[in-house]
């Protein structure tokens, strides 16, 4: 059998100078596997945003490896892991992201670079590690079947490459999200951003900012923030509430504006309390304005009920047709258990393209 080589794979301060040959190498396969996948280039992240988010940050280290077969360093790059850390919370976590070239499939590449990952991330003291796994239609689109279990989730998660290879690497499937698309051509949200903003009434107000967030409201946004990282289902991920400040508020808004991405925030306030109650996040990519990525959405409990989430969808969406008017779809993930977001954007006309399976692995049960 030939030897494969992994190596860490730095990420240069440019992309010009011969130290950066390994990294372009990596963006490339990793933009190949997306157009593979999904058949269009939807999600092509060209070399200088990939140079901006794949560094790390005080919150996050980041690592790539890349795999070669022999031992010649010049050799092509056939495979490549991401590994992800969390530096301020979830300490015992890690997130792994394995992707061979397809010549290369079916030759442990894969594996070799699943342990060098594993072998990092238990050397940085983590017990857990997460993984995702992308399929395209699948299971039992918007039959509105509890998939709370894990028997009922894998119904949603095909046998394919993705998952066997999970699966064969002792992760277990912990949650399904459902990936929908909402086609923007002569769309419009008005009727529906109307009805709620009657149902919510007068206690409530939206604001509105593109990239920074107002420095008078930014805590509260953390809040948010944090809030929304363990309100999300998270099935049986182990996974707890993260640390959000004003501080990683601006970082992250940063490594936004250094992949060249225009963020779109819409929160809405509690009028007689001042509080923020909710937020949506819509991210499109200058590169391809064609595409928008619903990032988060967020409604906190005391408030919930009201029509607050398909006020503050439909009002971004709203901004998102006017900020932005090349945008021409918008990508979004919601666990299969969410009946309630799922519900706001079957009514906005989402529609079901395919399945995130959303696994963990246990590295110190051997
Ligand atoms: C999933 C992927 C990383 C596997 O890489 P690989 O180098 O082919 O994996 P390996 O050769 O190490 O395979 C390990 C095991 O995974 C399973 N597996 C991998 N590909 C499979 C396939 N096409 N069908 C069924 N099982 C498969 C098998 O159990 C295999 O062991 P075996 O060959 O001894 O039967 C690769 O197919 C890929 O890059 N896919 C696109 C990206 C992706 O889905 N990544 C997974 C995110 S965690």
């Amino acid at each position: 059998m030939t030897h494969i080589s992994i190596t860490s794979v730095p990420v240069p301060a440019g992309l010009a100078g011969p130290d950066a040959v390994d990294f372009l190498a990596v963006a490339e396969l990793l933009n190949a596997q997306q157009q593979e996948f999904w058949g269009n280039n939807d999600f092509y992240a060209p070399p200088q945003a990939q140079l901006a988010g794949r560094g790390s940050t005080p919150t996050r280290r980041r690592e790539l490896l890349a795999a070669r077969m022999g031992t010649e360093p010049d050799a092509a790059i056939i495979g490549v892991a991401q590994l992800n850390l969390p530096l301020t919370d979830n300490l015992h976590t890690g997130t792994v992201n394995v992707v061979v070239a397809p010549v290369a499939r079916r030759q442990g590449v894969g594996t070799a670079l699943f342990a060098a990952a594993a072998k990092l991330a238990s050397a940085a003291g983590r017990r857990m590690l997460m993984a995702e796994t992308d399929h395209l239609g699948g299971g039992p689109a918007g039959t509105g079947e509890d998939s709370s279990g894990t028997e009922n989730a894998a119904a949603f998660i095909p046998h394919d490459a993705a998952a066997a290879f999970a699966a064969g690497l002792g992760f277990r499937l912990e949650l399904v999200d459902r990936v929908s698309v909402l086609e923007l051509e002569g769309y419009d949200a008005e009727a529906v951003l109307g009805q709620a903003a009657r149902t919510a009434g007068p206690g409530y107000e939206l604001e509105f900012w593109r990239g920074a967030c107002p420095e008078e409201l930014v805590d509260a946004y953390a809040r948010l923030r944090q809030k929304m990282s363990t309100d999300a289902p998270l099935g049986g991920l182990e996974l707890a509430e993260e640390a959000w400040d004003a501080e990683r508020v601006r970082e992250a808004e940063g490594k936004a504006r250094g992949m060249d991405a225009e963020v779109l925030v819409t929160a809405v306030r509690h009028v007689a309390t001042g509080e923020l109650a909710g937020h949506t996040v819509l991210e499109v990519f200058r590169n391809n304005p064609a595409v928008a990525y619903q990032d988060d959405t967020l409604v906190l409990d005391a408030h919930r009920g009201n029509r607050l989430g398909m006020l503050l969808k439909a009002a971004n969406l709203e901004k998102l047709r006017k900020a932005i008017p090349e945008a021409c779809r918008v990508y979004t993930w919601n666990a299969e258990e969410n009946r309630y977001m799922l519900a706001i954007n079957e009514q906005l006309g989402f529609a079901a393209v395919g399945y995130s399976g959303e696994w963990q692995a246990d590295l110190s049960a051997g």
